[in-house]
């Protein structure tokens, strides 16, 4: 939260490590609050006063009714589910017209995306990603072939812009066989969408964002996904189609890389990962199921169950080197209140070879293992450092030594104020 400073919370596994309620507790200390990556495959729950939100493409600071938030040019936008994610917000009594920013130069998701999303798993069989379904990685595509469509075209012509790119998706539907949907209904909400988007400051966010920081004030850059689902340092093909990592926050905002204060990196205190794609740490024992039972761990956007497994350090060291991430933050330490042994995943296996670094094909490796005893008492209650037992703090420490990283931050339950900072980060 340095003064014209950008600092980040980028999620460093394979997402929903607890981005949202992390966010939403850090926004009383930041002037804006910004996401600059991603779309509605994003779930980030929020949780206080007894109230859930899920939000999807609104930033997890539009609680905090002081707070600018900002969805950034790296995003990607489906104007429906922006429309009703917008109106159940301010249906709970939040104001969000003067206070949200949508960048003009972020992509639109149509309909057709969606579809695409859906003709592109089916083609793939097998190899399928396990997408979100809400048309992401054709969005993407469309950017990067340079045939998009921004948010800053729903004020001129747009109807003509719209009918040309449907068109052209309909052409390689058919060319697919994917031809038995129909989205009359769909479309409805999405161009009613596009006209409630206009109520809002559709913006040269960069402008604002630089602008602010020159004022010396402070921004909270927020990630979504996790650096494992990053288009480029993830384990393709089975990522998102988004840069989720350090980068996408200075493309995805505009922001220069001298900008960038502290990198705060978020995992779990055990690794979950939802769709296909290498999982060396995945338990599909009973040991799995527990994880998942006691963590809920049942997907935020789709509802899928999430795949478990214990901490990987082996991934940690890599995404914690692609960010330059200056400090931890650990959720969901609870979760492991009930096991006798806490497994590590401090290196893979494949044969003969034994690897601490991440390789480059992570499929076909298996876990290498160490053990540590469970603390076996409940910690969600617990609000200081000094009270911690003495096993959950030495997991902390174990940690923080393999990852020569300091957790700064544990999170002991979904509340917001189940949230213990360990170390005073703001010092440099
Ligand atoms: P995000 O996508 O990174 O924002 O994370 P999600 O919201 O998809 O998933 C995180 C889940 O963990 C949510 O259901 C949160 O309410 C919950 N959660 C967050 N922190 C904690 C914690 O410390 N303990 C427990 N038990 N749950 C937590
Ligand atoms: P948050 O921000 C967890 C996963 C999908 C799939 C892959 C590609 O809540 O952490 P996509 O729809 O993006 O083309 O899907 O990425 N995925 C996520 N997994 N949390 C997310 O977001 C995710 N967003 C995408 O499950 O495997
Ligand atoms: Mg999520």
């Amino acid at each position: 939260m340095a003064k014209g400073k950008v600092d980040a919370l980028l999620g460093i596994v394979f997402g929903d490590e607890g981005k949202g309620k992390v966010v939403d507790w850090f926004t009383p200390q930041y002037n804006i609050v910004a996401r600059f990556a991603g779309g509605p495959n994003a779930g980030h729950t929020i949780i206080f006063d007894g109230k859930k939100f899920v939000l999807r493409s609104i930033p997890s600071g539009i609680f905090d009714k002081g707070k600018l938030n900002i969805i950034g040019n790296g995003c990607v936008i489906a104007p429906d589910l922006f429309m009703g994610e917008a109106k159940e917000i301010e249906q709970a009594g939040y104001t969000l017209t003067n206070r949200l920013l949508i960048s003009r130069r972020a992509h639109l998701i149509l309909p057709t995306h969606r579809l695409l999303d859906r003709a592109y798993e089916a083609a793939k069989g097998k190899k399928a990603v396990g997408t979100t379904g809400k048309g992401i990685g054709p969005t993407y595509s469309d950017k990067a072939a340079r045939i998009g469509l921004r948010v800053g075209d729903i004020t001129e012509n747009f109807a003509e812009k719209y009918a040309r790119l449907k068109a052209r998706h309909e052409q390689i539907l058919s060319e697919l066989h994917f031809t038995d949907y129909d989205i009359a209904e769909e479309e409805k909400q999405w161009l009613e969408g596009v006209e409630y988007m206009k109520q809002f400051q559709l913006a040269d966010t960069e402008m604002v964002i630089n602008q602010a920081l020159n004022e010396g004030k402070s921004v909270l850059a927020e990630g979504a996904q996790g650096s494992l689902l990053d288009i480029d340092h993830g384990t393709y093909p089975y990522v998102s189609s988004s840069s989720t990592t350090i980068g996408g926050v200075c493309t995805g905002l505009g922001i220069a890389p001298n900008k960038i204060g502290r990198v705060f990196g978020i995992f779990k205190a055990y690794s979950t990962r939802v769709g296909a794609g290498p999982f060396p740490v995945e338990l599909f024992d009973e040991t799995g199921d527990r994880l998942r039972d006691i963590g809920h761990e049942y997907g935020a956007v789709t509802g899928r169950n999430r795949r478990c497994g214990w901490i990987d350090l082996v991934a940690l060291k890599y995404t914690i080197m692609i960010n330059g991430v200056t400090d931890l933050v650990m959720m969901k330490s609870d979760v492991l209140d009930t096991f006798d042994t806490i497994k590590v995943c401090v290196a893979y296996r494949k044969g003969d070879i034994v690897t601490d670094t991440m390789p480059y094909d992570t499929e076909g490796w298996e876990a290498v293992y160490e053990d540590l005893p469970g603390w076996k008492a409940p910690i969600d209650g617990l609000r200081k450092k000094n009270d911690f037992p003495k096993a959950f703090s030495n997991y902390i420490s174990y940690i923080e030594r393999a990852l020569q990283t300091p957790i700064s931050i544990i999170s002991v339950s979904p509340d917001r104020e189940a949230t213990i900072i360990l170390k005073d980060f703001t010092k440099a």
